[in-house]
């Protein structure tokens, strides 16, 4: 016997992304706050004035990517067991990247699944991490290997926060702003190219517009079967570097901005891009105080490390790349090793 089921799709996910003054929220429900002891130290005082629910509970999480995994996880849902939420309870992510995407996660799995709020506060996360529902844990097999597509219910950007992150982590968060930028947005490059993004004003409209951008890639393209790929630009080799470097030299963002250079260089190999554009790029990343150039010591262990990537299946590698004009690109999954080589030789000395 046979008993088809046809699930009809639940209706359509909306939410809203604010960007400003974190507004008060209030809440008839049970609600936890997770966060993290450096962010807590910080900003908690400030966030816990803003909501109101008839029972708050704050969790705190150890601080640091190493942290990110299913240990944390378990601690997570256990506090949530026996502070007795329900189906209806409601957790807020209160910090980074690494908060956002544990506090998705475990908010997708608590009782299979109950509402989740972020305010991210790394301009990684506000600009990134907090916009699209990716969610999840790092394990040994490699980083976010284990998680869940997972919408939140709204999220708050308040630019802030960025008062109090040191100049490392902002830097890293300029990259991925870049990224977009460089991909899909002439005008958007202009801008980044021509303001100084330490300034309150025009972080607050880089935020909005890298947010503009993000959201309609992930509108179109939830569970990155095709355009947001594009959104890996820099990571294919940027990965292979934090890879190299034990996760401990370079912050994800650097290690992107080394990898967009490195992008830049194979399309210039490749006839796709102006070599003056790539340098007019790389200008714009080490204005922004980010590292661009990696020295690897050898070519062929390097370009091996690509198929560690996930989005390596099939083994063929699949290049993101700037398509010749600024707010153009290409995606190629058909270049020969040998001119993928050459291209990095310049980064070995040779
Ligand atoms: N879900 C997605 O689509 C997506 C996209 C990009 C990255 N990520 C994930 O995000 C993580 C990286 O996020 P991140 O760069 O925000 O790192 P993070 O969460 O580790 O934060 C960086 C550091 O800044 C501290 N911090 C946070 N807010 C602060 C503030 N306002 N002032 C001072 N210090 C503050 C944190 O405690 C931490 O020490 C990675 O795990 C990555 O996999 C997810
Ligand atoms: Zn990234």
């Amino acid at each position: 016997m046979i008993i088809p089921i046809r699930l009809v799709r639940e209706s359509a996910t909306e939410y809203d992304i604010t960007i400003g003054d974190l507004p008060k929220l209030s809440y008839d429900r049970k609600v936890a706050i997770v966060t993290n002891p450096t962010v807590s130290a910080l900003h908690l005082e400030r966030v816990l004035e803003k909501i109101e629910a008839p029972q708050l509970e704050v969790v705190e999480i150890p601080d640091g990517e190493e942290y990110k995994n299913m240990d944390t996880i378990l601690s997570i849902l256990d506090r949530l067991f026996q502070a007795r939420f329900d189906r209806k309870s409601l957790l807020i992510a209160l910090g980074g990247g690494v908060v956002g995407d544990m506090t998705g996660f475990a908010s997708s799995i608590y009782q299979r699944g109950i509402g989740f709020v972020q305010i991210p506060t790394t301009l990684l996360s506000q600009v990134d991490a907090s916009v699209g529902g990716k969610t999840g844990v790092n394990n040994k097999y490699g980083k976010n290997l284990v998680g869940s597509f997972y919408q939140p219910e709204a999220v708050y950007i308040d630019p802030a926060f960025l008062e109090t992150l040191p100049p490392r982590e902002y830097a890293a968060g300029i990259a991925e702003v870049i990224k977009m930028a460089v991909m899909f947005d002439e005008e958007f490059y202009g801008f980044l190219s021509s303001h100084d993004l330490r300034e309150r004003e025009n972080i607050e409209k880089t935020i909005a517009k890298s947010v503009a951008l993000k959201a309609s890639v992930v509108n179109r393209d939830e569970k990155e079967n095709g355009i947001r790929a594009v959104l890996n630009y820099g990571h294919t080799f940027g990965h292979v570097v934090e890879n190299e470097t034990g996760y401990s030299r370079y912050l994800h963002g650097e290690a992107v901005s080394i990898g967009m250079v490195m992008a830049n260089t194979l399309a210039v190999e490749l006839g796709l891009l102006d070599p003056s554009e790539a340098e007019a790029i790389e200008k714009l990343l080490i204005d922004n105080s980010l590292p661009t150039r990696y020295r690897i010591e050898d070519i062929d262990s390097f370009y091996d490390h690509f198929f560690l990537d996930k989005k390596s299946a099939g083994g063929k590698i699949k290049f993101i790349l700037p398509g010749g004009k600024i707010g153009t690109y290409r995606i190629v999954d058909d270049i020969d090793e040998e001119s993928v080589k050459r291209a990095l030789k310049i980064y070995n000395g040779s």
